[in-house]
């Protein structure tokens, strides 16, 4: 989604930082980027479609530089096609406001029509440009930059994280306010800072404040106020950041998302090891969350979730009703707002998300809290709203993840649920300290099994089979059981980066429908592990090579390798611990295949990392 940055510095030269800023928000996704400054007074702005390289080819003639105040954006259209002039920033009709945005201005067509009628001439077809306009309106009454922006901002609708600078307004240079997607904002003794997201940040500061919803906050050189839209003063905690900024480096890497898929051995050893008590056979997590108490009251759980961390919790209603006997319902975030849903006393609605912004998993988590529930949260970005509005927190404690597909975040947040599995049938009496221990060993195995996978011998062999699958009309991902998401999940990661047509489906389900579609341009990819479902998913592929599909079987059941004919075998793990390592050969598969189609991995088509609008 749209990556927002703003700047005001004692000493001058912004630009720098703004393109900086910039480049850190692209893996957000983006179709178009612009900054504004204002230098000497003046309002100047550069807008570009197209990636930052262009934006900043614009920039060459050096007219910007020198300037203390400035904002930039990169775009993710919604309205109006990506082009230079629906580009952000969009300016007022006066030519002295500029704002950049990000959500969406949900009554922008009465709006327009008022301004239409006042003689208002529009540039572009964003709803953007709409409150660009009421706030030079409001200016041009006699209100101050921070006034007008409330002002304007009171007579809309809708999700919105907006940035403003006005010349002429020494005093309060820089504005921003929110009310939906996330803004971080930092004051330096010098400067001060905003962005749409924490890693913009880190480059100043590692001490940065949340905005929360109907903030508005003023930034000066040095300074930090902030407000609610009615202009009271309000407090806001100041955090402390773990991240570093060169965690969001390439470090050599040729993809962000490969050097994700090699951060896992490490990422693994976080979310669990310092949580597992052996000698207790149980989980304890910090701060005494998910305690017993808590976790007895638990009679259901409601996992909410969109992508990727929906497959995370498909697993972990697996883990969850197998180990600690409690019913679990999985629900796209996005289908359970607009349902009408029914909750039952004793619901956890546990939220699944890397960013912790997601639109579509906040209203669920909202709407589910106002039904009773309690709110659970598995994330991985500590300050995220999300995590703030959360009665019990799991954080995943991945590290950035800066690939838009993905992989890190996703084997985190299974392990996070055999965690919160464990601890439930702890504190249910459900599970047995020796079973409990068992798993807790199967987990701080899986660092030395993920580094096996992750080796030279057995990323070769994969990439040979990518070569040999790349060109396939199309590909089926099977599983069943626990293995059945990570089946979803091996799709999802293929179409992403490479385009390549693939469907998730449990392996069961083939022969009612989907078998016809068969045939031996079809590569079926068949995730299997030694357990309760094995033999079965083995005769499932049976079925398919029968009828000239070419199969490749992941996982560590050698009868599955035996009929596939092709295989990437994984070590041998608790049945319940099988579907990380499994994911693993599927992410690799998924990028080489990604690599040799000539894809770009790192920013695919269409997407982009945190989806804050509906
Ligand atoms: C796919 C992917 C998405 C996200 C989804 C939810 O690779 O990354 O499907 O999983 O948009 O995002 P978060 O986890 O940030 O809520």
């Amino acid at each position: 989604m749209c990556g927002i940055v703003g700047a005001v510095r004692r000493e001058e030269g912004v630009l720098g930082a703004l393109i900086e800023g910039l480049r850190v928000l692209e893996y957000r996704g983006y179709d178009s980027s612009g900054v504004a400054v204002i230098k000497d007074g003046r309002m100047l702005v550069r807008k570009k479609e197209g990636r930052l390289e262009n934006l900043e080819a614009a920039l060459q003639d050096g007219a910007l530089e020198g300037a203390s105040i400035g904002i930039g954006h990169t775009r993710w259209a919604t309205h109006g096609e990506p082009s230079d002039r629906n580009a952000h920033p969009h300016q007022g009709r006066s030519g002295r406001v500029a704002l950049i945005h990000n959500g969406i201005f949900e009554n922008y067509l009465e709006l327009r029509e008022e301004l239409l009628a006042d003689g208002v001439e529009f540039l572009s077809e964003t709803d953007t440009e709409i409150v660009a306009h009421l706030i030079d309106r409001e200016m041009a009454q006699g209100l101050s930059l921070p006034d007008a922006v409330r002002a304007a901002l009171r007579r809309v609708q809708g999700h919105y994280a907006v940035a403003v600078i006005a010349e002429d307004e020494p005093e309060t240079p820089l504005v921003c306010a929110r009310q939906g997607p996330p803004l971080v904002v930092a004051a330096t003794p010098n400067a001060a800072y905003l962005a749409s997201d924490v890693l913009g940040l880190l480059p100043h500061t590692n001490k940065v404040v949340y905005l929360e919803d109907g903030d508005v906050a003023v930034l000066g050189a040095g300074t930090l106020q902030v407000t609610d839209f009615a202009g009271q003063k309000v407090e806001r905690e100041e955090h402390q950041i773990d991240w570093k900024p060169g965690d969001s480096g390439l470090g050599g890497w040729p993809h962000y998302m490969l050097k994700e898929i090699h951060e896992q051995p490490d990422v693994l050893a976080r979310t669990t090891l310092e949580r597992m008590d052996l000698d207790k056979g149980d989980v304890v997590i910090e701060g005494g969350q998910f305690g017993n108490e808590a976790m007895r009251a638990v009679q259901r759980i409601q996992v909410l979730a969109c992508g990727t961390a929906l497959h995370a919790g498909m697993i972990g209603r697996y883990l969850i009703e197998g180990l600690a006997r409690v019913p679990v319902d999985v629900d796209f975030a996005s289908e359970f707002r607009y349902r009408n849903p029914v909750l039952t006393a004793g619901t956890m609605a546990l939220a699944i998300s890397q960013s912790g912004e997601t639109a579509d998993t906040l209203a669920a988590t909202r709407l589910a809290k106002e039904l009773g529930a309690q709110v659970a949260c598995i994330c991985n970005s500590a300050g995220s709203t999300q995590v703030r509005e959360a009665d019990e927190v799991l954080l995943t404690h991945a590290g950035p993840e800066i690939g838009v597909a993905s992989t890190k975040a996703f084997t985190a947040q299974v392990a996070a649920c055999v965690l919160l599995a464990i601890r439930l049938g702890r504190a249910k009496g459900t599970l047995s300290a020796d079973r409990a221990r068992e798993l807790l060993h199967g987990l701080r195995n899986l660092r030395e099994q993920i580094e096996h996978l992750l080796s030279e011998p057995v990323r070769e062999h994969i990439r040979s089979l990518a070569k040999q699958h790349a060109r396939a009309k199309g590909f089926f991902f099977l599983g069943r059981g626990v293995n059945f998401p990570v089946a979803l999940e091996g799709a999802l990661k293929l179409k992403e980066i490479s385009y390549m047509h693939a469907e998730g489906y449990a392996a069961g389900e083939m022969k009612h429908g989907p078998i016809a579609l068969i045939d031996p341009g079809m590569t079926i990819v068949a995730v299997n592990a030694p357990g309760v479902v094995a033999d079965k998913v083995r005769s499932n592929i049976e079925q398919v090579k029968s009828r000239g599909g070419v199969a490749l079987s992941v996982g560590s059941h050698q009868g599955s390798h035996k009929i596939a004919g092709q295989c990437i075998e994984v070590p041998e793990t608790d049945e319940w611990l099988s579907p990380i390592l499994n994911s693993i050969p599927l992410q690799l598969l998924s990028y080489y295949i990604a690599d040799l189609r000539g894809c770009d991995i790192d920013k695919p088509r269409n997407l982009a990392k945190s989806v804050t609008v509906e």
